[in-house]
């Protein structure tokens, strides 16, 4: 009997110790099968009672086959201190289930109520000039409040005891798109907690003195207490130490990230292992650090392509969105538990943009099978309904202002859907990945702190390490090569192409693991700026960026930075490109190859691409970034044509994956393009002709 009571107590702990922070094997949640769950989200709150089994009907007709509730819903569900009211939920959770809607339950926390900010202020998030926030917005309680964790934490623990068995409950959602939207949080207890982060990391005032530079303009700290959190409101003359800023960046991810597990383990603590949980990051925001929180079963992202922002190709481009970017955030999401979901995909025309054009007819389709295309399982849509009051009035919906017509979103909804549904007959779970498209698998290494020096320390401002990675990726995209973002501390040895775009700071094991690589057979392809500073972002008391010539086989003699308006030349073979971002001058080993050179200048004849052979790889630097990465391209069909891995070259703006046997592609671009489709293929979706945001599907 005390054996087996030993044994069970054992098997227990294994079990917590399996789902407090280590997450689960997230493809359990999802049937090959399905190919990919359609849902959307829904504010019962907002509506009254009596439209509500008319609204989830209408969702389940559209054929939406989960709903996302209560993301917002604190108010409504802790009225008072201490006081649940679960039943209105009950009420909505028992009529999705009548209508056969899963559902994805969120925990509120993105919205403390009034009661809580007004009792207990402390909760609230400092803003960077010492204004603290008030009700009356949202992502305002402090991520460092002890008070404020406590709150969030008891109304989890309800919520899971409450829906945690709940079969009826697919998953849950933690808060709403982690972050303060920019806002930097200077609540004193942050600072406190970064003096304990501090302690943490350096142990003595010395090494932290050594660490940040203090030595510079006089910034030496006597002890721990004197430090203040990283302020650029406070400045007067710039900043002695950057250091401490890229410190403090480090530590408002941390806070991000630990606020996320916390809910985690506190959902975890009382629901069963077949619930999942997650959390919507922004695809394209880097306060906060998505990758921090591998200890849930896996991260989803939010996605809004047209908001104003974006030219994309040609007359129609702005209503289409960048032709890269469903697909980047999929291979940047996904990699990281081999399962992720776009958890909101945008509806139609959003309020929020500098401008908020129209999309363009049936790309909303489009982004929906990209979505699909780049392995996600599921795929959900802010929001049901376009809302008559608050902040996000003129707000497209699935329907409109009437609460049941659907907008032009919503059919484009329906259309994917039905398709979807009809794939799914054609599904065969044994069809085998093309050889050659597999084979080209590559790898970018993304490493966030890169981000936030590169971007601290810009030294032009036409520096911008997203878009130099997304030009990057766009030419590897037209390649039609498929890619995972990962992280350095992973295993290289799977991809025969990895790229470290402007990997500016690196360590000598980094570096002897990419030797290693290389010398194994790996193709390592290098951009401008790597290798220049260490962790803390001091540079070497070496050459400039010594620690990295061995490797390239050459040595940076400097860079160079011009106008917007002025432009260099480049040569490789016999094209010019045009060039004025960044230019690292390279001089190369005897025994390294120039493949581009500068053609004017005063360095004019020097490096800007070279490439050498070591071991069994090669080791290519792209020194230079040229406005529109033409060059950039012809040295990545270069390098993989020397390793001996195909590429296509696809018209400008067509994305093409495969899936589940499926290939399928998408027209990013305002004209027509005709898509390669073999003759023996069967066309399922579509023709070889693809208009602007059309979609084409085929198998082989
Ligand atoms: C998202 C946010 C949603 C909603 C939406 C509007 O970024 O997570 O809550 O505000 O934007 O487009």
């Amino acid at each position: 009997m005390k054996k087996v009571l030993i044994f069970l107590i054992l098997v227990n702990s294994l079990q917590v110790l399996y789902f407090k922070g280590y997450g689960q094997d997230a493809g359990r949640f999802f049937k090959p099968g399905n190919l990919i769950e359609t849902g959307v989200y829904y504010y019962p709150e907002a509506w009254d009672s009596s439209e509500w089994d008319r609204d989830l009907k209408n969702m389940a007709g559209m054929g939406f086959e989960f709903i996302h509730v209560a993301e917002f819903a604190w108010a409504f569900l802790e009225p008072q201190e201490g006081t649940y009211d679960f039943a209105w939920l009950d009420h909505v959770v028992d009529k999705a289930a009548k209508h056969g809607l899963k559902v994805i339950m969120c925990s509120p926390s993105a919205c403390p109520p009034a009661w809580l900010t007004t009792t207990y202020p402390e909760v609230l998030v400092v803003r960077e000039d010492g204004i603290r926030a008030s009700h009356g917005t949202r992502v305002h309680g402090s991520w460092s409040s002890a008070k404020f964790k406590l709150y969030v934490e008891k109304i989890d623990a309800e919520m899971a005891r409450h829906y945690g068995k709940d079969k009826r409950i697919w998953g849950w959602q933690i808060d709403n798109e982690p972050s303060h939207y920019g806002t930097v949080d200077y609540n004193p207890e942050a600072r406190s907690r970064f003096i304990e982060w501090l302690k943490k990391k350096y142990t003595t005032i010395e090494a932290l003195n050594k660490a940040w530079g203090t030595a510079f303009w006089s910034g030496v700290y006597n002890n721990f207490d004197q430090i203040v959190l990283p302020n650029y409101k406070m400045l007067i003359s710039g900043f002695a130490s950057p250091h401490s800023f890229m410190d403090f960046k480090r530590f408002c991810a941390d806070e991000c990230a630990s606020y996320v597990s916390l809910q985690y383990n506190t959902l975890r603590e009382y629901i069963t292992k077949d619930q999942f949980v997650t959390t919507n990051f922004m695809h394209d925001h880097r306060d906060v650090d998505a990758w921090r929180n591998a200890d849930l079963d896996f991260i989803s992202y939010t996605m809004y392509p047209v908001a104003g922002y974006t030219e994309g190709l040609g007359d129609q481009g702005f209503r289409m969105g960048d032709p890269w970017r469903i697909s980047y955030a999929n291979d940047f999401f996904r990699p990281l538990k081999g399962v992720t979901g776009v958890m909101e995909l945008q509806p139609g025309q959003v309020n929020w943009g500098s401008y908020n054009p129209q999309p363009y007819p049936g790309v909303i389709r489009a982004w929906l099978w990209n979505a699909y295309a780049g392995g996600l399982s599921f795929i959900c849509s802010y929001r049901f309904r376009e809302p008559l009051f608050g902040s996000e009035q003129y707000h497209n919906g699935m329907v409109g202002t009437d609460g049941v017509t659907p907008l032009s979103g919503g059919r484009e909804y329906s259309q994917f859907m039905k398709e979807i549904k009809e794939l799914r007959t054609k599904y065969n779970p044994d069809a085998i990945i093309p050889k050659d498209y597999i084979e080209r698998k590559t790898a970018i290494l993304y490493n966030i702190d890169n981000f936030w020096n590169t971007e601290m320390q810009k030294q032009t401002y036409q520096w911008n390490f997203e878009k130099h990675i997304t030009k990057l990726y766009g030419d590897l995209k037209s390649l039609s090569v498929p890619v995972d973002f990962i992280s350095e501390n992973k295993d290289l040895s799977g991809y025969r192409v990895v790229i470290a775009p402007a990997y500016q700071l690196i360590d000598q094991s980094l570096v002897a693991k990419w030797k290693q690589y290389v010398e194994n057979g790996g193709n390592l392809v290098l951009t401008c700026r790597t290798g220049q500073k260490d962790r803390d972002g001091h540079l070497f008391e070496t050459q400039w960026a010594e620690p990295i010539y061995d490797l390239i086989g050459g040595k940076i003699d400097m860079y160079d930075l011009l106008p917007n308006d002025r432009s260099a030349k480049v040569k490789m073979g016999t094209n010019e490109y045009q060039w004025n971002i960044w230019g690292d001058i390279l001089e190369p080993n005897t025994g390294t190859e120039t493949w581009a050179a500068y053609s004017d200048q005063f360095y004019a004849g020097k490096g800007a691409v070279t490439y050498r052979k070591l071991g069994k790889g090669s080791v290519t630097y792209i020194g230079v970034e040229t406005n529109d990465s033409k060059l950039e391209k012809e040295v990545l069909k270069k390098v993989y044509s020397l390793a001996g891995l195909t590429t296509k070259e696809l018209p400008e703006g067509v994305i093409v994956h495969w899936r589940d046997g499926f290939w399928i592609a998408m027209n990013y671009s305002s004209v027509d393009a005709t898509i390669d489709v073999p003759d023996k293929a069967k066309i399922i979706i579509g023709s070889k002709i693809l208009k602007p945001a059309e979609v084409i599907v085929w198998t082989e």
